[in-house]
């Protein structure tokens, strides 16, 4: 078979983003507008994202930062605590202001300590939801100090996610940056109801990769990245061709102090590369026609929402990306920042 050296797909979104604020957001948000058409908005700002009249705030401040010329659209979310009123979700979706709500588990990662501490408080969020068609999306693990940090993925698909769905069979719930077999498996189960995004950085790299040659606070996420056959078991996930997965990069800038510390920060800053790195294992894997299901399709068919109109090409072969982006007096290291793409942008 000759090579493919270029490919052109639909325009692709971005189903799992953390833009931040202020000056971070002014910083990362041309790299993600730069590759996606569309994106999820993460709400788990300080304070977090609670009100449809926060959220329309937040997204002011999101379009007021495009460059100039960039018709790259932020699709908000709410973020869920104990105390949400299911009137306000329903009226924030009503009014066009947020398109789903997201479930962190109280203390699950960063900044989720307003997050949810027992479903049944959202008892009735949810079944609102439900009525109304409006998605979930779950951080997926579970916050039992006891369990192993990397099990608490898999702990969480077997004992937490069942009832939740079994409550609220008719809700539509993504299973955000899945990093095991057994929420792989869970999701294709379970199928059309539920899906999955799958990140750049969990399809190339696994739990020894945070420590090749010592430890390697930039690869820290959460999840934390699983061992080789997890890793495996996702790119045939992202690569197969289904509809229940679909991209989400979890792009999570922090700037480096945060990074390099004693207790340094979740969160791989993946925006500028996310799409060369994708495209990437597509090509390892011999499934690039399969790249665009993924990219630009799967996901707006579970949203709901129409594939975008443009398209964008990426080539083989690398273009120096930076190590890292400057926001203000410090920086963000690039995850696959230097000339680590095998695929660019073209
Ligand atoms: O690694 C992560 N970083 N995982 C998350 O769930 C949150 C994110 C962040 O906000 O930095
Ligand atoms: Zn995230």
């Amino acid at each position: 078979m000759p090579q493919t050296d270029r490919i052109t797909i639909r325009q692709p979104d971005d189903w799992h983003v953390h833009l931040r604020d202020g000056a971070m957001l002014r910083a990362v948000l041309p790299w993600t507008a730069a590759q996606f058409a569309r994106a999820i908005i993460m709400p788990n700002l300080t304070p977090p994202v609670t009100t449809a009249a926060d959220a329309a705030a937040y997204r002011g401040r999101i379009l007021a930062a495009r460059p100039p010329g960039s018709t790259f659209q932020p699709l908000m979310t709410c973020y869920l605590t104990d105390s949400t009123d299911p009137d306000e979700v329903e009226r924030g979706h009503t009014q066009g202001v947020w398109v789903a709500a997201k479930l962190y588990p109280a203390g699950a990662t960063t900044n989720a300590h307003h997050g949810v501490t027992d479903l049944n408080r959202i008892r009735t969020v949810l079944e609102r939801m439900q009525r109304i068609g409006m998605p979930l999306l779950v951080h997926g693990e579970t916050t039992d100090p006891e369990v192993d940090i990397f099990d608490r993925e898999a702990v969480f698909v077997d004992q937490i996610l069942p009832p939740l769905l079994r409550a609220h069979p008719g809700l539509k719930v993504v299973l955000e940056h899945v990093t095991t077999i057994e929420a792989v498996e869970f999701v294709r189960a379970h199928a059309p109801n539920l899906a999955a995004t799958i990140t750049p950085h969990h399809l190339l790299i696994n739990r020894t990769s945070l420590f090749q040659g010592g430890i390697r606070p930039h690869l820290y996420c959460l999840p934390i990245a699983k061992r080789e056959r997890h890793r495996l078991a996702l790119r045939k996930a992202a690569t197969g061709g289904e509809a229940c997965f679909f991209l989400g990069t979890d792009t999570a800038p922090h700037p480096v102090g945060a990074k390099e510390a004693a207790c340094g920060c979740a969160g791989c800053f993946v925006g500028p590369t996310a799409l060369q790195c994708y495209t990437q294992v597509f090509d390892e894997e011999g499934a690039l026609d399969r790249l665009e299901g993924f990219a630009s399709r799967n996901g707006p068919a579970f949203y709901g929402l129409p594939v975008n109109d443009g398209s964008i090409t990426l080539r083989r072969g690398s273009t120096p990306m930076p190590n890292a982006i400057a926001v203000g007096d410090d920086r963000v290291t690039v995850f696959r920042g230097g000339a680590e793409t095998s695929w660019s942008i073209a």
